[in-house]
């Protein structure tokens, strides 16, 4: 196959050669998945104005998100289980993130630790937080993360319970997990995923086991994570979680005006309008659809980013013109890793970097500083 040149082949590579139960962790939202597509289909419905005969040179996709320069302001979300993408997922990801100039965030689900990712790259990332009912668990978390000097947390505040998605019950990545011969056979006919899979130590959750309480291996640490998410978090919880951490914090899961104004009320640097990739409330609106009342709401008190359903750089022009300061690319990173390793995340950033870059020029725009409500068509 060709290089991919674009994220959609990305994704058809990365089905070819990850297995197929991981492929599909990645590709499925909860339920019917209505959520998960209107985040996608949502951007499609946005037209963009095409402008002509105004000086198109000197064009900058730098800007900052919570005043940390960015080359363009495109995240890596976090996602769990990255290390089954591809061996190494996380550090591989950090790394091609570190070289483009744009933020890793590493959630607390990886696979590679916090130190893992620390020790592979020179500058901070962030770090995503769960916080989970063991709170001895989640203050070591924190001071982890602030010995390896992340310049970021990203407090998810989405998934107090788990959603439900029939694929990854079907393929068996339930807690226990429930593999068969079948899942087997999906790994075995991906070689060299397998071959790159026995070569690293790093098959488990690499935050969690050796730092939480009596969780030693698979089946101890599948009934530790079932039990962990803490149903009854809090506004209170978030005010102890910033006291904690004392530094840039961002509230991520945003999907509603009511709760963008509380969360503006914390003092957080920033929101992420986000329904979790379409993973957790099935039925609700997309990212994007939000994200206009969301701006309107509280734009002018807190930082607003944006994640789900962006697939180019003109999706990204658009969440930037409709008042995200930043966004976050989740599954276009994870189809670049599982195609090609960290260079497919290299690749996926590049593809996306030049679609914005001409598609802000043909709307008549140099600076993404500039862009703003007026490179949207009626
Ligand atoms: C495979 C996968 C795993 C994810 N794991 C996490 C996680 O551990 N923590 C978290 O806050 N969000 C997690 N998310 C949600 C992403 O951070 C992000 O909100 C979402 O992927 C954005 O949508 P997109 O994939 O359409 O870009 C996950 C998403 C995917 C696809």
């Amino acid at each position: 196959m060709s290089k991919p040149l674009d994220i959609r082949e990305l994704k058809a590579l990365a089905k070819r050669r990850v297995p197929k139960m991981f492929f599909d962790y990645a590709d499925s939202g909860a339920w019917t998945e209505g959520t998960y597509r209107a985040n996608e289909a949502d951007f499609h419905d946005i037209k963009l104005r095409q402008r002509v005969l105004v000086d198109m040179t000197n064009r900058s996709l730098a800007s900052t998100m919570i005043g940390q320069p960015v080359s363009m302001p495109v995240a890596l979300s976090p996602t769990g289980l990255t290390g089954m993408q591809h061996a190494d997922g996380e550090m591989l990801a950090a790394q091609a993130a570190e070289a483009f100039g744009v933020p890793f965030t590493l959630s607390t689900m990886s696979i590679c630790s916090i130190e893992d990712v620390a020790s592979v790259t020179k500058k901070p990332f962030w770090f995503q937080l769960y916080v989970m009912r063991d709170r001895d668990f989640v203050k070591n978390l924190i001071d982890r993360a602030k010995a390896a000097k992340c310049s970021a947390l990203v407090l998810t505040l989405d998934l107090q319970i788990l959603g439900q998605r029939h694929k990854d019950l079907r393929n068996g990545l339930s807690a226990p997990p429930k593999f068969t011969p079948k899942h087997i056979w999906q790994m075995a006919t991906r070689p060299l995923w397998c071959m790159r899979m026995l070569k690293t130590q790093r098959r488990s959750f690499g935050n969690i086991v050796g730092h939480a309480k009596n969780v030693s291996d698979l089946s101890s640490l599948s009934s530790w994570t079932a039990e962990q998410f803490d149903p009854q978090l809090s506004w209170e919880n978030v005010a102890e979680i910033k006291e904690m951490w004392g530094g840039p914090l961002i509230l991520k899961g945003i999907l509603d005006v009511e709760d963008a104004q509380m969360a503006a009320r914390t003092g957080a640097d920033a929101i992420i309008v986000s329904n979790h990739g379409g993973r957790q409330l099935d039925g609700a609106r997309s990212s994007i659809g939000m994200l206009p009342r969301i701006v309107d709401a509280v734009g002018d008190k807190i930082e607003v980013h944006l994640d789900g359903g962006i697939r180019s750089g003109q999706d990204v022009l658009k969440a930037i013109a409709l008042g995200a300061k930043g966004t976050y690319i989740g599954r276009p990173f994870l189809y670049g890793l599982g195609a090609m390793g960290g260079q497919g995340v290299t690749l996926a950033l590049e593809i996306i970097r030049k679609e914005l870059d001409i598609t802000m020029a043909l709307c008549g725009k140099r600076d993404i500083r500039d862009v703003s409500r007026d490179v949207i068509s009626d």
